[in-house]
């Protein structure tokens, strides 16, 4: 059985940020087609801020920990500012990850992408420049 870092193990079973926001002005909704596991993430943006953040995870543990984290790196930060944090980011914030689990923390950085690339082509008429979520949530 893999060893799970205290963090991993406090964000799994205390979730940060659970929920929808009913307005969201951005969704990012990813699935992982190796194991089935759907992620959901909310935004809210004001003046080009992430002022609330929300997500949903129907998933395994390491899904639930690394969202619950990344809604925590990125809210009351610019747009600019969380699409620079990577899984890799939100890993080292859960003390690590066992590498079999490494694949799980991609879909947290591809809800977030998805979210701000949701809300760019709601506000601009453009996505997020180059954003392709990852189809096979590869360990990178
Ligand atoms: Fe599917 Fe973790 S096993 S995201």
């Amino acid at each position: 059985m893999p060893a799970y870092s205290e963090k991993v193990m406090d964000h799994f079973k205390n979730p940060r940020n659970v929920g929808e926001i009913p307005d969201a002005d951005g969704i990012g909704h990813i699935g992982n087609p190796v194991c089935g596991d759907i992620m959901e993430l909310y935004i809210k943006v004001k003046d080009n801020v992430l002022t609330d953040v929300k997500f949903k995870t129907f998933g395994c543990g390491a899904a639930i920990a690394t969202s619950s984290m990344i809604t925590e790196l990125v809210k009351g930060k610019t747009l600019d500012e969380a699409l620079k944090i990577s899984n890799r980011a939100v890993v080292e914030a859960l003390d690590g990850l066992p590498p079999a689990k490494l694949h799980c923390s991609v879909l947290a950085e591809d809800a977030l992408k998805g979210a701000i690339d949701d809300y760019l082509k709601k506000s601009t008429g453009k996505g997020l420049p180059g954003f392709k979520p990852h189809e096979e949530h590869p360990p990178k």
